[in-house]
């Protein structure tokens, strides 16, 4: 089982498992990372499931598609150039343990 990595606000480190080709945002929720509120569930629609890619994996990606770039524009935190959505990236096999996202410290 593939697994993503979660830095808090604080700094706390936290490694989860991805059930087959979930993103990143059900990985989150499901593994107890706090700070990922999801509240449309993974439908591109609320923006508060944004997260900072680190960028030693960011180009392991494929850039946002339209409808996640237009709601990156109103997320609470600071938008940055490595910020997504959570819900729109999706952990294949490969990308197994080398995703590393931070949380920002308000959704
Ligand atoms: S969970 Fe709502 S936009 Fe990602």
């Amino acid at each position: 089982m593939p697994v993503a990595i979660f830095i808090s606000p604080e700094g706390e480190r936290r490694e989860v498992n991805v059930l087959k080709n979930a993103s990143a945002m059900s990985a989150a929720v499901q593994g107890g990372v706090r700070g990922i509120v999801a509240e449309c569930g993974g439908s591109c629609a609320c923006a508060t499931c944004h997260v900072y890619v680190d960028p030693s994996c960011i180009d392991l990606l494929p850039p946002p598609g339209e409808l996640e770039d237009e709601l990156l524009d109103a997320v609470a935190a600071e938008r940055r150039p490595n910020s997504r959505l959570s819900c729109q990236i999706k952990i294949t096999p490969e990308l197994d343990g080398r995703l590393v996202f931070q949380v920002p410290d308000q959704q």
